[in-house]
């Protein structure tokens, strides 16, 4: 498997997303995932999967080799909040620490150094490994990485060929952080889209798998979802091929302005 590097940490560069999974069929999709080679499982407080995602961790017999993101919600990033999220999602997991703990969401009305302060004190307490963010702006990322104690490894955004975030990208490699793309198959509209499906034919590989090995290509970790077990094996297959670099602008030609996906409009104002 391969991983992307950041501040001395390894994330493995295709990983489980787990949103809107539920239940047995979520904690069989995890074990399945792992056992096919999977090392990484997206879950969130949010998701209200943590418990299904745990289990299907621990029932995999490698736990030992996989990392688990979890990430705490919004209106939970108040010290206090957040130390209790964490314990409480650690409960839930089932599992000896949290490898990875992500801001889900920017919240304004908490100031950063707080929510990141208690993050840090969570890591040296050894209720997680490492810490990082996601949803986070250019602004916000300059914002962070100034005031926190303890290394941010990561920017977890949405991303696809449908969408243009090179300034983002490119900060968090200023940085010295991974980003880590959600709806890297633009919640299955890469499937359909004429030109990624003729690239792949061309290498004998579907739209969906093209999309993520455009990503993992540019040094971009990937958590597609699947509810289905035999696309868990396509998701994985990525590593057997590799585009052109006139595939590589062709597809980056795809984006659009209006290309985002998940809603912003619930989350929280910046005042
Ligand atoms: N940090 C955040 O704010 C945030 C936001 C959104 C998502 N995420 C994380 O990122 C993960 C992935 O993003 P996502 O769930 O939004 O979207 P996604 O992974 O881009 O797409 C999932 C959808 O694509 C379909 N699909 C999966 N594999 C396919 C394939 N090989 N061919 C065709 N269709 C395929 C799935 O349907 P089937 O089930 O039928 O296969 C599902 O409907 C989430 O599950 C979550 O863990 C994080």
């Amino acid at each position: 498997m391969q991983v992307v590097e950041a501040k001395g940490f390894q994330i493995p560069i295709i990983g489980l997303g787990t949103w809107a999974l539920r239940g047995r069929d979520c904690a069989r999709l995890v074990e399945q995932a792992i056992r096919i080679g999977y090392r990484h499982v997206d879950t969130a407080q949010m998701y209200d999967n943590e418990a299904a995602v745990g289990e299907g961790v621990r029932a995999s017999g490698l736990r030992g080799e996989v990392m688990v993101t979890t990430k705490v919600q919004p209106e939970r990033l108040a010290p206090h909040d957040l130390e209790r999220s964490v314990k409480e999602s650690l409960a839930r997991l089932r599992l000896d620490v949290i490898d990875l703990l992500l801001i889900h969401w920017p919240n304004p009305r908490v100031p950063l150094s707080e929510t990141l302060g208690a993050m840090a004190k969570m890591k040296r307490d050894g209720y997680v490994k490492q810490i990082g963010v996601s949803n986070f702006t250019v602004t916000l990322l300059a914002e962070a990485n100034k005031v926190s104690l303890e290394p941010l490894v990561c920017n977890q955004i949405e991303c696809h060929p449908f969408l243009d975030q090179d300034k983002v990208i490119a900060a968090c490699r200023t940085a010295g952080m991974a980003v880590v793309a959600y709806s890297p198959i633009a919640r299955g509209g890469a499937k359909g889209d004429k030109l990624l499906e003729q690239i792949g034919k061309i290498h004998g590989k579907s739209a969906a798998q093209v999309s993520l090995r455009w990503l993992t290509q540019q040094g971009i970790a990937v958590i597609p979802r699947t509810s289905k077990v035999e696309r868990l094996s396509e998701n994985f297959a990525l590593f057997d091929f590799e585009l052109s670099d006139a595939e590589m602008r062709e597809i980056a030609g795809l984006a659009r302005r209006d290309g985002r996906i998940v809603d912003w409009s619930w989350s929280p104002k910046w005042d």
